[in-house]
């Protein structure tokens, strides 16, 4: 458990990234900080290496993993070709929260790395601790969210301590992670690029950038099967009954009161504008709704403290889908294992 100065810049910050590095190129797993969440690195080219990771997570095989670089040169190993599009979109958004999905080039990495997929998942972090340690291992490292599988991703070196501790050779703590959810995924490998997952990068930003991109169906219909494996799994989940709440926040209090009635000990995720609001038992504001980012950030944390505290049922406020709205929208839906409740 290494702490790293943010900015790398002092010489013993520096020298704990070489030790990282070096657990990377002995194949072993090692968890680090992006401007997202904390990843869990590995060597992407080593079978024992990949293996370590979805052992360690406790993650289903046929979930493939998202390759992390620290320039292009290492990208045009290990991609068959770069539409247009991407490269504009890399032009504009890298380093940052997007992945892209290429074809893959034959035999250039873990088979494990894409579960058995002819594309691969791309993208170059934007966190200085996180591009020192890829550039001084010299290796693409494949790294999913250092979390259990299933639990809400980490954002703190202490998230990944609770989950990982013991499982995994290091973790690399940079401080908390900036973004709070993950990288957008968008497949580039057709005509009309298609968002899988959305995240730290808007639509509005992709759109803006490109023109027209468009949304995977599954996204916003459960009956549709997604076409990235991750989706389709339970997500994020706190261990207590969640809901989340369409309606004002006196509907919201009522179904609080309701709960309280029958014996149930009762949370709320809320903002900073409604906590004083609500009469519950424990209310978490994860932001403030002035600024939604500051709730993407928060997300995570305040998901993970309900797992510390005494409660059985939880009630959320929903958010605008727009912007970075969209993917707390799709992490809380999927928290709450999508069960909505409407004020009539
Ligand atoms: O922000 C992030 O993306 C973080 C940090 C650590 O970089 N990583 C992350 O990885 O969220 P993970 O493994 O938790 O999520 C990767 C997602 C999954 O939903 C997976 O199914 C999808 O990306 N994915 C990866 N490769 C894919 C591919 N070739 N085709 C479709 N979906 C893919
Ligand atoms: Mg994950």
């Amino acid at each position: 458990y290494w702490t790293v100065d943010k900015n790398v810049d002092n010489s013993e910050s520096y020298s704990q990234l070489e030790e990282a590095a070096e657990l990377l190129q002995q194949n072993e797993t090692v968890a680090f900080p992006t401007e997202t969440v904390y990843g869990l690195g590995a060597n992407a080219k080593s079978d024992q290496a990949v293996k370590k990771i979805f052992e360690a997570k406790g993650r289903p095989s046929d979930n493939p993993l998202i390759v992390h670089i620290a320039s292009k040169e290492q990208m045009n190993e290990i991609v068959e070709e770069i539409p247009e599009q991407a490269e504009m979109l890399i032009e504009r958004f890298w380093p940052g929260p997007l992945t892209l999905i290429f074809k893959i080039k034959k035999d250039t990495l873990s088979s494990l790395v894409t579960a058995g997929l002819q594309t691969v998942g791309i993208r170059m972090p934007d966190h200085p601790v996180a591009l020192e340690l890829i550039k001084k291992c010299g290796l693409p490292i494949a790294a999913p969210s250092a979390n259990t599988s299933g639990k809400p991703s980490p954002t703190t070196a202490d998230h990944v301590f609770q989950d990982l501790n013991g499982r995994i050779a290091g973790i690399v703590d940079g401080g908390a992670t900036g973004v709070g959810v993950e990288s957008t995924v968008l497949d580039c490998t057709e005509a009309v690029p298609v968002i899988l997952r959305p995240g730290g990068i808007t639509r509005e930003q992709l759109e803006d950038a490109i023109g027209q991109v468009s949304y995977d169906p599954s996204l916003s219909n459960i009956k549709e099967a997604p076409r990235s494996p991750g989706m389709k799994y339970t997500h994020y989940a706190p261990q207590a009954k969640f809901s989340l709440v369409k309606g004002s926040p006196e509907f919201l209090q009522t179904l609080v009161n309701e709960a309280k009635a029958e014996g149930l000990r009762v949370g709320v995720f809320t903002t900073e504008e409604h906590a004083a609001f609500y009469e519950a038992d424990h209310v978490l504001s994860a932001g403030t709704s002035q600024d939604l980012a500051t709730v993407a950030a928060g997300l995570y944390d305040t998901l993970r403290k309900f797992d510390t505290l005494p409660v059985d049922c939880i009630f959320g406020e929903v958010f605008p889908v727009e912007g970075i709205g969209q993917a707390i929208m799709n992490r809380l839906t999927k928290a709450a294992g999508h069960r909505i409740i409407e004020e009539k």
